[in-house]
């Protein structure tokens, strides 16, 4: 591909972003072309999301240069940004939550359409902008009664519903999504760039950068690593320029060791069925599922969080297991990681204080807490993930989305938890990092934990588990052994296409 005729659609040129002493970004040039897929690689941290915040007006205090089609420009907010024609589907989504779908797309527009367009033909619009992204709900639904994945959905179908799109970017737009969701969404990007758009799409998923990219760029503390069309990179070589060394995670090797049983699980209502399931001591148990599938509900419930607690339901370590809080949870050493780090960290608290929010009780004596030993910890644990952060003092909001993944499963497991539930733990987070949080996991059971893992992953389900189980509108519908199961398999039985 040569695009040597016509200047870029849009350029940077020798970009450079600080963030006090950090160095976001530095003397970045990338060139953007219509009709093209550009993917955005490289670790957490590695300044993706700041590069797509300067080409979206959400940050307009840099040095070096933005063109549009060789012509210098700046955007002052996100508002001159769209009007050049640059749309955003950013990695922490921007709905209002107590809205419904069709005022958040009537709020995209400025407002604009409220006087004009009717109430109906509004909404009529906002759902048909959702159906565009495979989303069938009305369009009077409340933001707030969606699940994470749908809202992404409608995030995109605002996005897309503005029109006039000439750069559309998205930023791990999947990391929500199962894997039959994200199908759909890539048929979106694919047709986005048939019609001509320019389209940066950020990803930690090989499997989706195979599959779209035209051109990639890989970022590695804020440097361009390099930048090739997809014929001239090997998945190898991919990883080694993102990592700077070679990766190091492998499949659980042989079956594990398992166990008596720690959690029993008898005819759990849930959603439209019953589960019933056994997790021993040392076993990592996989759940696979599509939207609606209520795995995550199903660890909610464990956790305390749920609907109703059905103490003859559950039994841990032959006791009844009914915990009314996620505290009472903790204190019988469960503990969650849930799937959306904008609500599992804290932003304006610090990393210190963020990782040690559920194990405080560990590092206080007599109403004091222990900061060394807390501190310790922290750093251990931190280091041990290659968690990315200026200091402990530094506010947990400033850290890049992967590695408040990382934070807030650090808080995890400094609790020392005998059961772990997990709700898609590397979500967001880097080749790198999800090599080191499976380490982690594994580690964890064989020392005798037990581990309960959701997962939209179906690879990460095949590397780190021992037995998975399918579930689809709350009934476990396919279950399988270490061995006997593999990605296309899992898929299948989740789409409904095996016995
Ligand atoms: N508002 C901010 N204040 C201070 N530092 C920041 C701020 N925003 C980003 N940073 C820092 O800039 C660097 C790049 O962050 P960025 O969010 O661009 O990374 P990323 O490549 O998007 O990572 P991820 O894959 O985890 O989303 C990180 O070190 C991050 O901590
Ligand atoms: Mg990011």
């Amino acid at each position: 591909m040569s695009h040597d005729a016509s200047p870029a659609l849009f350029e940077l040129r020798s970009v450079t972003k600080t963030f006090g002493a950090t160095r976001a970004l530095d003397s970045v040039n990338l060139e953007l072309h219509a009709g093209e897929v550009h993917v955005l690689a490289g670790g957490n941290g590695a300044g993706k999301s700041t590069l797509i915040k300067i080409l979206s007006g959400a940050i307009s205090d840099y040095q070096g240069e933005l063109c549009a089609r060789g012509l210098p420009l700046r955007f002052a907010d996100p508002g001159a940004a769209r009007r050049h024609g640059v749309l955003t589907i950013h990695q922490e989504l921007s709905l209002v939550p107590t809205l419904s779908i069709t005022d958040n797309v009537l709020l995209a527009q400025g407002g604009r359409g409220w006087s004009f367009v009717s109430r109906r033909r509004a909404s009529q619009q906002a759902a048909q902008a959702c159906l565009g992204v495979g989303l069938d709900v009305s369009a009077e639904t409340l933001v707030e009664a969606l699940s994470i994945s749908d809202r992404q959905l409608v995030e995109i179908a605002r996005a897309l519903h503005m029109g006039g799109a000439r750069l559309v970017i998205f930023d791990e737009p999947t990391s929500a999504l199962s894997d039959v969701e994200s199908r759909r969404l890539l048929d979106r990007v694919e047709q986005l760039r048939a019609s001509g758009c320019a389209v940066v799409y950020i990803t930690h998923r090989m499997h989706e950068i195979r599959r779209l990219a035209d051109r990639i760029t890989v970022l590695r503390d804020g440097q361009v690593v390099l930048t090739r069309t997809r014929d001239e990179l090997d998945d190898g070589e991919l990883v080694r320029a993102m990592l700077g060394h070679d990766p190091s995670d492998q499949v659980r090797s042989g079956p594990a060791h398992v166990g008596r049983p720690r959690l029993t699980v008898r005819e759990l209502p849930l959603g439209d069925g019953r589960v019933s399931f056994e997790l021993h001591e040392g076993e990592i148990l996989g759940l696979a599922g599509l939207m609606g599938s209520f795995a995550a509900a199903l660890l909610l419930e464990l956790f305390g969080a749920g609907a109703a607690a059905r103490a003859e339901r559950v039994q841990l370590e032959g006791r009844p297991f009914a915990p009314r809080s996620p505290g009472e949870a903790l204190a019988h050493g469960v503990a969650l990681l849930a799937s959306d780090r904008s609500e599992s960290v804290i932003a304006s608290l610090s990393v210190l204080a963020n990782a040690t929010l559920s194990s405080l009780r560990a590092y206080t004596r007599l109403g004091f807490v222990s900061g060394a030993r807390e501190r310790a910890d922290v750093q251990l644990h931190g280091a041990r993930i290659a968690l990315g952060a200026p200091s402990l003092a530094a506010d947990a909001g400033t850290l890049s989305g992967g590695n408040q993944q990382k934070l807030a499963l650090v808080r995890c497991l400094l609790t020392r938890p005998r059961v772990l539930l997990l709700d898609d733990p590397t979500r967001g987070v880097d080749v790198g990092a999800r090599a080191e949080v499976h380490e982690r996991v594994r580690e964890l059971a064989q020392q005798g934990a037990s581990v309960l893992l959701f997962s939209s992953d179906l690879d990460e389900l095949c590397e780190l588990c021992d037995r998975v189980l399918c579930l689809r509108r709350g009934s476990v519908v396919f279950e399988s052994r270490r061995g006997d199961f593999d990605r296309e398999r899992l898929l299948r039985a989740l789409l409904g296409t095996s016995a």
